[in-house]
C-alpha cells in the first residue's frame, strides 16, 4: 500500500510502499479514503530530542485521523461489518505492527474494535468526518473545562485553526463569549463561526484588544500557540483573578502564573462516544467542518511543512 512514513525523527516524510496490514484478533481493516492533517503529525515524525526508538521503530507512517470503510475483520467478536464507514483517531504513534509503526497517511490501516472509532452517519460525506478527530474533540473537552467551571468568556490564542475553529463554535453555542486572536484580518471568518470579537495580533496589541471587549479580564485563556513557559505565562496575565489559563503546547507546568490563576496543561483524551457526538453535530449542521485544504497523498509532505510554519484555517484533508 502507499504510505507517507518517515525513516527517521526528523527525516524528511516521504511516500512509500508498505505491507498492507493484516486485522489481529478484535480488530479491523480500514480502508482509508481521507486522513486529516494536525500539528501532532509533524511534531510525532520530528521526535522529541530525548526520544530513543528502538530500530524496529521506522517506518514510522505518519498521521492519527481517518475516514473510510471496513475492508476485513479480524478474528473473534465485532462491532463492525466488512462495508461499515467509520471514522476515528488511531493512538500516536504507538501501534507498531512490526514492521512498520501505524498511522492514516495510508491506505489501509488496522485498529482494535473497541478503539477511538465509530461509524459516520449516513449523512455525512467521509471527508467531513476525518477533519473532525483531533480538532473536534479537543475543543470539546476544552470546553466541558471551561464550561464544568462556569466561566462565560474564552481568549483563544490561535482561533483560525483546526481547534480554534471547532472551539469558536461550540463555545458560543453554549452562550460562552469567544475572543479569538488571529494573525491577519479574520474578523468576518470568525464572526460567522460565532466569536464575539477578533483581534488581529498584526494589527493591534492582544492586551489593547482583550481590554476593550473584557476590561476585568478573562474568564479563560486557551493558548494554543504559545511553545514557552514565559510566552503562556504572559498571555496569563489577561485572565481575571479566578481563572484558568489552558494550554495545549505543555507549557502550563513550567510557568510562573499569576497567583489566582490555574494553569491546565491539557491532554486530550479521545473517546468513540465523543466522536458520535461530533459527529451528529456535523450531520445535522450545528457544528460546521471548515475544510481549508483537499490534496492528494503525494502532496501530504508539501501541507506538513507548509503547517510547521503557521498559517492554518480550518482543517486540511488528504485523499487517499
Ligand atoms: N495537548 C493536546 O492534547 C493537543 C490536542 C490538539 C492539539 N494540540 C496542539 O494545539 C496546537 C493547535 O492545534 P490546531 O490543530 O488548532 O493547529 P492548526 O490547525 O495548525 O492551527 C494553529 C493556528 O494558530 C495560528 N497561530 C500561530 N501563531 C499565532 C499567533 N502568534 N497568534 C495567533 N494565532 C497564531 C495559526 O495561524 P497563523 O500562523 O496564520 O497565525 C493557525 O491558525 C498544536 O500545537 C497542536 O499540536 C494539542
Amino acid at each position: 500500500m502507499r504510505a507517507i512514513a518517515v525513516s527517521a525523527f526528523r527525516a524528511d516524510p516521504a511516500l512509500v510502499e508498505l505491507p498492507k496490514p493484516e486485522p489481529e484478533a478484535g480488530e479491523v481493516r480500514v480502508r482509508i479514503e481521507y486522513a486529516a492533517l494536525n500539528p501532532c503529525d509533524w511534531q510525532a515524525a520530528q521526535g522529541s530530542p530525548d526520544e530513543d526508538p528502538t530500530p524496529h521503530a521506522f517506518p514510522l507512517v505518519v498521521g492519527v485521523d481517518f475516514a473510510g470503510r471496513v475492508d476485513m475483520i479480524g478474528s473473534g467478536a465485532n462491532r463492525f461489518r466488512v462495508g461499515d464507514q467509520v471514522f476515528g483517531r488511531i493512538a500516536a504513534p504507538t501501534a507498531d505492527t512490526g514492521t512498520y509503526v501505524s498511522g492514516t497517511y495510508c491506505d489501509y490501516v488496522s485498529v482494535p474494535q473497541d478503539s477511538v472509532i465509530t461509524l459516520v452517519p449516513d449523512d455525512l460525506p467521509l471527508r467531513t468526518a476525518a477533519a473532525l478527530p483531533s480538532a473536534g474533540m479537543t475543543a470539546a473537552q476544552i470546553l466541558e473545562i471551561a464550561v464544568h467551571r462556569g466561566h462565560e468568556s474564552l481568549l483563544v490564542i490561535g482561533a483560525a485553526g483546526g481547534v480554534g475553529s471547532y472551539l469558536t463554535q461550540l463555545a458560543s453555542a453554549r452562550d460562552v463569549r469567544v475572543i479569538a486572536a488571529v494573525r491577519g484580518d479574520e474578523r468576518g471568518r470568525m464572526a460567522a463561526l460565532g466569536a464575539t470579537a477578533t483581534i488581529d495580533t498584526t494589527d493591534r496589541s492582544l492586551e489593547e484588544g482583550v481590554r476593550e471587549t473584557c476590561p476585568d479580564g478573562v474568564d479563560a485563556l486557551v493558548d494554543l500557540v504559545s511553545a514557552t513557559p514565559e510566552a503562556f505565562a504572559a498571555r496569563a496575565t489577561l485572565v481575571r483573578g479566578g481563572g484558568i489559563a489552558l494550554t495545549t503546547r505543555g507549557v502550563a507546568a513550567g510557568a510562573a502564573l499569576p497567583a489566582d490563576v490555574t494553569g491546565i496543561d491539557f491532554r486530550l483524551e479521545p473517546t468513540p462516544v465523543l466522536l458520535d457526538v461530533l459527529a451528529e453535530g456535523a450531520a445535522e449542521g450545528v457544528l460546521r467542518v471548515p475544510i481549508d485544504i483537499e490534496l492528494p497523498l503525494e502532496k501530504a509532505p508539501q501541507a506538513l511543512d507548509r503547517n510547521r510554519t503557521g498559517g492554518a484555517r480550518g482543517k486540511t484533508v488528504i485523499v487517499l
